[in-house]
C-alpha cells in the first residue's frame, strides 16, 4: 500500500526550491547587514519551555501543540515557534555573557496542529529574528525598518504594517478589567470559545474571527486609552520614528497577539492577497519573559515571518529556475569516456556541468541540455574526437563553432568562470 505524507505537512519539491533558496539568500543578506546572526535550536523542547512562555491558555499551547512523551517518560513538544527556544538557549548558553550577541535570528521549522488551509499547515517555515537587552523604542523601529526593508528586498508589495501596544504588567490589568465589564453583558453574543477566553484570556476576545463576536465587540474600550505613561511615550516614540523614517504604518488597537509574552509594542504585517491567513509576519516586545523563564532581566523584542505564505504570494516559479553551465554532449564509447573525464575536471572546479551516460542520441542530448538550461553544450562526436576537436553551441546566441580539444579543460573554466 502507498505511504502518503502527513496532512498538513508539505514536501517542497525540486521545482519550486528556487524562491526558497531566493528568499533564505534575502534572509542573510539583510539581516546580515542590519548585524544579526543566526542560531539554529533544536526542533523539540520540554514541554515546560512553551507552556511557560507561550501561555498554558492560549489556542497554541491549549490545543495545537505536538506533544508526546519520550521512553524515558519526559514530556516533550515540537517547537510551535522559535521565540522561546532561542531564549532558553540564550540564557543557557549564558550569552548576554560570554559574547556580546544581542541579535539572533533562525530559519527553521515549527508545528502546530491546526486546521490546514490555504497559508496555514502543520509544518511551517519561519524566519525570526530576536533582539535581546534593549529597551529603548529605537530598537523596536530599528527591526521594523528591517521587516519594511526585507519585504521590500524580496519583491513582495501588497503588504501593510500594523501596529499597537498592549502595555504592560502595570497597566494591562487596569485594561483587562475594563474589557471585562464592557463584555459581561455580552456573553450570551460570544462564541464558545470566547465564553471560555473571557474567563481566561479577555484580550484574545477582540480577535476573534467569528462575526457576532467582532459585533459584539465593535464599542470595546482601546487599550491605548488604558496606558501607563512609560507604555504610552515608548509607543509615541516608536510612531515618531516610523513616521521620521518613512516607513508606512497604521494603529490597531483590536490587534492582540496569540502569545501571551508580549508586552508594550506588537506588530503584524498582513496582505489582501491571502484571505484569511493574512498575517506575513508578526512580532513584538517581550520584556518579562527571559526572567519568567529563570534568565537575567532583559527586555527583548522580535518577529517571525511566515516562509510558505512569502512563497505564495510571490508565487513558485517567481524566481526563475538558475540553468547549468555547461552540457557535454557524446557519441560513442572513446567519446564518453574524454567527456567524463572533462566532466569531473570542471565539477571539481565548481563549474555547473552535466552530460548523459545512456547512449541516446544527438537529438535526445540537445533536449536534455535546453530541459537543463545549459548555456552551453560541447558536443564530442567519434571524428572529431580523431581530429581532437568538438563543437561548441552556445544556447543563448544559437551560434556553434569549432574548439580544439587540446587544453579543452582551461579553455571552458575561461570561458565558464
Ligand atoms: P505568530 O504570529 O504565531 O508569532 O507567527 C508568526 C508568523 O508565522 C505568522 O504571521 C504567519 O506568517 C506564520 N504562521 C503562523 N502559524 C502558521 C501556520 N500554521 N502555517 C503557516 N504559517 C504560519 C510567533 O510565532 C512569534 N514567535 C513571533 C515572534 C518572534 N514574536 C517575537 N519574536
Amino acid at each position: 500500500m502507498k505511504i502518503s505524507g502527513i496532512k498538513g505537512m508539505n514536501d517542497i519539491l525540486p521545482e519550486e526550491i528556487e524562491v526558497w533558496h531566493f528568499l533564505e539568500h534575502c534572509v542573510r543578506e539583510v539581516f546580515h547587514a542590519f548585524g544579526f546572526k543566526e542560531i539554529r535550536v533544536p526542533v523539540l523542547e520540554k514541554t515546560e519551555l512553551f507552556s511557560r512562555s507561550i501561555g498554558e491558555e492560549t489556542d497554541i499551547v491549549s490545543k495545537e501543540m505536538y506533544t508526546f512523551f519520550d521512553k524515558s517518560d519526559h514530556s516533550l513538544t515540537l517547537r510551535p515557534e522559535g521565540t522561546a527556544s532561542v531564549m532558553r538557549s540564550f540564557i543557557e548558553h549564558q550569552l548576554h555573557k560570554t559574547s556580546q550577541i544581542s541579535k539572533l535570528y533562525y530559519v527553521g521549522p515549527m508545528f502546530r496542529y491546526e486546521r490546514p488551509q490555504k497559508g496555514r499547515y502543520r509544518q511551517f517555515y519561519q524566519i525570526g529574528a530576536e533582539v535581546i537587552g534593549e529597551d529603548n523604542p529605537l530598537v523596536d523601529a530599528q527591526l521594523l525598518i528591517m521587516l519594511d526593508h526585507f519585504f521590500k528586498r524580496i519583491g513582495i508589495e501588497d503588504v501593510q504594517l500594523q501596529v499597537n501596544s498592549i502595555g504592560c504588567p502595570e497597566c494591562r490589568p487596569r485594561y483587562r478589567q475594563a474589557l471585562l465589564d464592557f463584555l459581561g453583558d455580552k456573553l450570551e453574543l460570544l462564541c464558545g470559545d470566547c465564553n471560555r477566553r473571557y474567563q481566561n484570556n479577555p484580550l484574545r476576545v477582540l480577535d476573534c474571527k467569528v462575526e457576532g463576536c467582532g459585533k459584539a465587540c465593535q464599542d470595546a474600550p482601546s487599550v491605548l486609552d488604558y496606558l501607563c505613561e512609560g507604555c504610552s511615550r515608548h509607543f509615541d516614540t516608536v510612531q515618531q520614528l516610523l513616521n521620521d523614517l518613512k516607513v508606512p504604518f497604521s494603529v490597531n488597537p483590536r490587534m492582540v497577539r496569540g502569545l501571551d509574552y508580549y508586552t508594550k509594542t506588537t506588530f503584524e504585517m498582513v496582505t489582501g492577497s491571502l484571505g484569511a491567513q493574512n498575517a506575513l509576519a508578526a512580532g513584538g516586545r517581550y520584556d518579562g519573559l527571559i526572567e519568567s523563564l529563570g534568565g537575567p532581566s532583559l527586555p527583548g523584542i522580535g518577529f517571525a515571518i511566515g516562509m510558505e505564505r512569502l512563497v505564495l504570494m510571490k508565487g513558485r516559479d517567481s524566481v526563475l529556475a538558475s540553468g547549468i553551465d555547461i552540457f557535454l554532449a557524446a557519441l560513442g564509447e572513446k567519446s564518453v569516456e574524454k567527456s567524463f573525464f572533462l566532466l569531473s575536471g570542471l565539477q571539481k572546479h565548481g563549474i555547473q556541468a552535466e552530460m548523459d551516460f545512456s547512449g541516446k542520441s544527438l537529438k535526445a542530448q540537445l533536449r536534455r541540455a535546453d530541459k537543463a538550461k545549459a548555456r552551453y553544450v560541447l558536443i564530442l562526436g567519434e571524428d572529431e574526437l580523431g581530429r581532437n576537436q568538438a563543437q561548441l553551441k552556445d544556447m543563448e546566441k544559437g551560434s556553434q563553432e569549432t574548439v580544439s580539444l587540446e587544453n579543452i579543460e582551461s579553455f571552458l573554466l575561461d570561458l565558464l568562470s
